[in-house]
């Protein structure tokens, strides 16, 4: 009832929501394109396809197989796929786009392998001519990823478009950076991720702690919000099964640590915390000491459609709706393309996946909302779950379904025990415990719960009905 006389009360004050309206902005997220040079039809799938001698006339069957023009499953990302990508964010131009974030990993995990550093700089600097072309007016925020080119100076030029000189001292120092933006609250912090997996005593990770510790404590004190981005998140792999190689784990766990540390300790001004590295779609909730959800990551699926050891993904791209002035999200919604179909069909036609506020049924991402969403995916794992279904089915960006890999209950509490525990001693225990132990833990929190949802409903009702008419 409580509920109800507030909804009322708010809808007659209009004014404000169309303040809100024309805050609204989006942001394109696209991460791990890994741009494979040598990719012709003729390539060598088995060898990760970027055999430039290969000539077609040798070889097994499945080898000659000719590849369609958007690419394999087997391989990294073709010129076409990417290209194709860039014309579809090109369509979307119109609707507020502020800025793109990108995430690394530009190269094909071969070329980093097995080229020398100038063609790697050049199919890196092709892949920047065109997101340059399609985002002519937009600030596109570069993070460095594990398979991009060492030479930071290159790449610093390459960019130097979006990096003001400020930015480019520690981008060419570190590899991050900050460009700050006068007339907004929010900030946008890139991190170098690969420092995270050096040794506790590197030089460079300790400049990169001590840097984002001051640039936090000063955006602090001027009451402005920030977003992380990065190309590796901290934590473990969500798909990863079982404990026995430490391959779930993707910081160092020093590094791990002080990376849940500074979240703890800027909570407050940190709005949004977005990776890539994985390839797949996913989430992380952060929680204070006392087990309070208090931030989140998003992890976008990749371009690439290239098989991990965890399999394959269809290509997708994210863009979020946020307003533009504090970076708080609202929603997001994941575009995707049917690889299968695209090569068939000779067209790539990009669709949308689904966007999370109708496929999850939540109106705000926030900590709180994300924290009952992975509450779900075990508390109701016996049962034919239809939520943990639909976050599986989106995990491989529509590959995959729980009965096509047999994700049983502990596939469900892996999962949910790599978006709930950042930390790896917490992650390794959660493992441990029996699905049906788990679902208690949380209970404590549901008066404040329920009090927020109540908050948060009320907010994006009147928010959706008021643009609504205004639009319409
Ligand atoms: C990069 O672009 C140039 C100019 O369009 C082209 O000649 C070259 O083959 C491209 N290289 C790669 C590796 O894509
Ligand atoms: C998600 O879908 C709903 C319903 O189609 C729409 O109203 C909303 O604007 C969409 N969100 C985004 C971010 O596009």
């Amino acid at each position: 009832m409580r509920c109800l006389w507030l909804l009322i009360s708010l809808l007659s004050v209009s004014v404000r929501s169309r303040e809100l309206y024309e805050r609204i902005g989006y942001f394109w997220h696209i991460t791990d394109i890994h741009y494979d040079g040598h990719f012709n039809s003729y390539s060598d799938i088995r060898k990760g396809c970027w055999r430039p001698d290969y000539d077609g006339s040798s070889g097994t069957r499945a080898q000659r197989k000719p590849l369609g023009p958007y690419g394999d499953y087997s391989c990294d990302a073709t010129w076409e796929l990417i290209e194709s990508a860039a014309k579809m964010m090109m369509t979307r131009q119109n609707d507020n786009v502020e800025f793109v974030l990108w995430t690394g990993d530009v190269l094909s995990h071969h070329a980093t392998r097995h080229l020398k550093e100038d063609r790697q700089l050049e199919m890196v600097q092709n892949v920047t001519d065109l997101l340059r072309k399609t985002f002519s007016s937009q600030f596109v925020f570069p993070a460095l990823g594990h398979d991009d080119p060492a030479a930071r100076k290159e790449l610093g030029r390459m960019w130097s478009q979006w990096l003001p000189t400020d930015a480019m001292r520690t981008f060419e120092m570190g590899g991050y950076y900050i460009i700050e933006r006068k007339t907004l609250k929010l900030q946008i912090v890139v991190l170098n991720t690969n420092l995270m997996k050096k040794q506790d005593e590197d030089e460079d990770a300790r400049k990169q702690w001590e840097w984002l510790d001051k640039v936090l404590e000063k955006f602090k004190k001027n009451g402005e919000t920030v977003y992380l981005v990065g190309h590796i998140p901290p934590g473990s792999d969500e798909r990863h099964k079982g404990l026995s190689t430490p391959s779930h784990i993707m910081y160092k766990d020093y590094h791990n640590q002080r990376y849940l540390k500074m979240v703890r300790k800027y909570h407050s001004i940190i709005v949004g915390q977005f990776f890539g590295h994985l390839h797949s779609d996913t989430f992380r909730v952060i929680y204070a000491e006392n087990g309070r959800p208090i931030s989140w990551a998003m992890l976008a699926p990749s371009i690439t459609p290239k098989r991990t050891h965890d399999g394959p993904n269809n290509p997708g791209l994210r863009i979020y709706k946020f307003d533009k002035d504090t970076g708080q999200v609202f929603d997001y919604t994941q575009y995707y393309l049917d690889l299968s179909a695209a090569n068939y069909n000779g067209k790539a036609d990009w669709v949308v996946e689904y966007n999370f506020s109708t496929y999850y049924g939540i109106n705000d991402i926030t900590p709180l909302n994300l924290h009952s969403l992975a509450d779900k995916f075990t508390q109701e794992a016996t049962t034919d779950n239809s939520v943990f279904n639909k976050y599986y089915k989106a995990n491989s960006v529509k590959i995959h379904n729980r009965a096509s890999t047999n994700c049983d209950d502990t596939c469900a509490h892996t999962h949910y025990c790599a978006i709930t525990r950042i930390d790896y001693e917490e992650h390794g225990q959660c493992l441990k415990i029996a699905a049906s132990a788990l679902s208690s833990s949380s209970s404590f929190l549901l008066h404040d719960a329920k009090t927020k949802l109540c908050l948060a409903g009320i907010v994006s009702v009147l928010a959706n009905l008021s643009f609504r008419k205004l639009f319409e």
